[in-house]
């Protein structure tokens, strides 16, 4: 793991976002896989604004997000879907049918799931993963006790998280139980894991994921088996290193 510790949380965004950057400038067909959480809003925010000033192109690039709520169709507010094409899709030159997110309203979740799984393969694999990390240690929607070698799939959200995402629901109650998520063996597939983590109340996760015993009650740990990835923090995420 190679940790980089910025001053600021906007410094590690900026860092993140120079990171997907090259990434996309420098690989031919270009296959990203992208994160949600309010970390990753600063990290769109740049890449919009290279994409404006320094004409970064996403032409060529195709995304896949880690997760999506089980129950919301893709044009629902709250649906991962709707808050990337805000953040990022609407705003550069992504081609829409290259943007892909498993689809929350699907007739059929578990199946749905094996698509996205199969999609991410067809297209040869993720050559640079984003990750948030959650209070508890999870990425994507892997919560703790998630099998390290699970692939997309459904899981139950746990309370804590539905809690702290309840900020993005007028209602509590809407915040859905079920999410569909790549694995962490799809996560660790990517030939490139970056995960960015800003902030105090991370801490105690980042000290988990870095320098905890490996296992399942903290998914994140997993990255430590990666042989590429790169943890973006600021000073406070950093604080119980
Ligand atoms: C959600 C997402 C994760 C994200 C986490 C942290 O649970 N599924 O991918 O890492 O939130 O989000 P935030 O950046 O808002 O703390």
């Amino acid at each position: 793991m190679k940790v980089l510790v910025l001053p600021t949380a906007e410094r590690a965004a900026a860092r993140t976002a120079g990171l997907v950057a090259d990434t996309v400038a420098t690989t031919d067909q270009p296959v990203l896989g992208l994160a949600t959480g309010s970390t990753m809003e600063q990290v769109y925010a740049d890449l919009v604004t290279l994409h404006r000033t320094d004409s970064l192109s996403f032409a060529t690039t195709t995304t896949f997000n880690l997760d999506e709520y089980v129950g919301l169709s893709p044009d629902h507010p709250q649906s991962y879907r709707q808050t990337m094409e805000a953040l990022l899709f609407s705003h550069v030159d992504l081609h829409p049918q290259a943007c892909h997110l498993p689809r929350g309203n699907a007739p059929n979740p578990y199946a749905e799931a094996e698509r996205y799984e199969a999609a991410i393969a067809a297209k040869g694999g993720i050559d640079l993963q984003l990750l948030g990390i959650g209070h508890n240690g999870h990425i994507g929607f892997n919560e703790p006790t998630s099998s390290l070698g699970a692939r997309t799939r459904i899981k139950t959200l746990t309370r804590s998280t539905r809690e702290a995402n309840a900020r993005f629901f007028d209602d509590p109650k809407d915040v859905p139980r079920y999410a569909i998520t790549m694995g962490i063996a799809t996560i660790l597939d990517a030939r490139h894991a970056v995960l960015l983590a800003t902030g105090s109340s991370k801490a105690e996760a980042v000290a988990r994921m870095i320098e905890g015993p490996l296992g399942a009650d903290c998914p994140a740990t997993a990255l430590q088996m990666h042989p590429r990835t790169t943890v973006v923090v600021d000073r406070e995420a950093a604080a119980k290193l």
